[in-house]
């Protein structure tokens, strides 16, 4: 069998659309949600639809960030263990702030959030020290989330006048140790989304504050995209907010984990690293 006989041009899948609450109050999630547990953790239902998802593979130039809101890069990074918050910090954030600086020109970019997931059959907590893939539809930020982040990780000073100019929040996000073709990470072209109709601004429930996300409602006209076998040599941008609302760019990127029925059997499971990114320009 050739290689290219075994690269499927799409897949089909189910991906978890969300319906809010009957009663009209506002959706929430609990950051720390088991979904074995039904009924706990949320307040919304789940509405499952089986979707084609194209296989970008072979055409991973065909997306951009402005244009579709995500982007795949060939690069591997310096620091490969991701086993240490510190060491994470002093390594993978400085080399990815140059690396994201590189791609878009911005002019200050502030990391203030990453998490590792590792995938673990048969267990559903999601604690912080051990996430897994995410298996629901969302948009990490609203427009008052993302307002609200640059309050929170810059100065009293800064914050203001970094906030008249283009800002936009970007996820750095990337296989660890394997290629990523279990539970492998799918994006819906922003093209294809009706902003006003499908998104939902839903409470992502800390501990200690609550953040805000958008669920996301079924259209049908949705397109659904991801890159088989991510490998470690290989990333992908996602924008989750952005500041230029001119009718043309990009503004965000639903995007979810989902169970991949083209996974070879014995694929590795996926460990992943995401990098948030508050992305500033001149
Ligand atoms: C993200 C995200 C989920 C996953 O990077 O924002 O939602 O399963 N990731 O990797
Ligand atoms: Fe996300």
């Amino acid at each position: 069998m050739t290689i290219a006989a075994k690269e499927p041009a799409s897949v089909t899948a189910e991906l978890i659309y969300f319906t809010p609450p009957a009663d009209g109050s506002k959706p929430f999630t609990d950051i720390n949600i088991d979904f074995s547990k039904e009924g706990e953790g949320r307040n919304w239902t789940k509405v499952p639809h089986d979707i084609q998802i194209e296989n970008l593979r072979g055409k991973e130039g065909s997306v951009t960030l402005d244009h579709n809101g995500f982007q795949f890069f060939n690069g591997a990074s310096k620091h490969t263990s991701f086993a240490n918050d510190a060491e994470v910090k002093a390594e993978y954030y400085p080399e990815s702030i140059e690396l994201v600086k590189k791609i878009t020109g911005a002019s200050r970019i502030v990391p203030f959030d990453h998490t590792v997931r590792r995938h673990r059959p048969g267990e559903f907590d999601d604690g912080p020290e051990r996430r897994q893939p995410v298996p629901y539809i969302h948009v990490d930020q609203t427009p008052s989330s993302a307002i609200r982040r640059v309050h929170m990780h810059t100065s009293k000073e800064d914050a203001p006048k970094l906030l008249e100019k283009r800002f936009q929040i970007i996820n750095l996000w990337r296989p660890i140790g394997r290629p990523a073709y279990d539970w492998p990470l799918t994006l819906c072209d922003f093209t294809s989304i009706n902003y006003k109709q499908d998104l939902v601004p839903m409470t992502l429930k800390y501990p200690d504050r609550d953040g805000e996300t958008f669920g996301v409602s079924f259209n049908e006209n949705h397109k659904w995209k991801y890159l088989r076998g991510m490998t470690t040599n290989e990333f992908v941008l996602i924008k989750c907010y952005d500041s230029q609302e001119d009718g043309k760019t990009a503004l965000l990127t639903p995007h979810t984990a989902f169970n991949d029925p083209s996974t070879p059997p014995d694929a590795l499971l996926r460990e992943s690293v995401e990098l948030r990114l508050l992305v500033f320009y001149d």
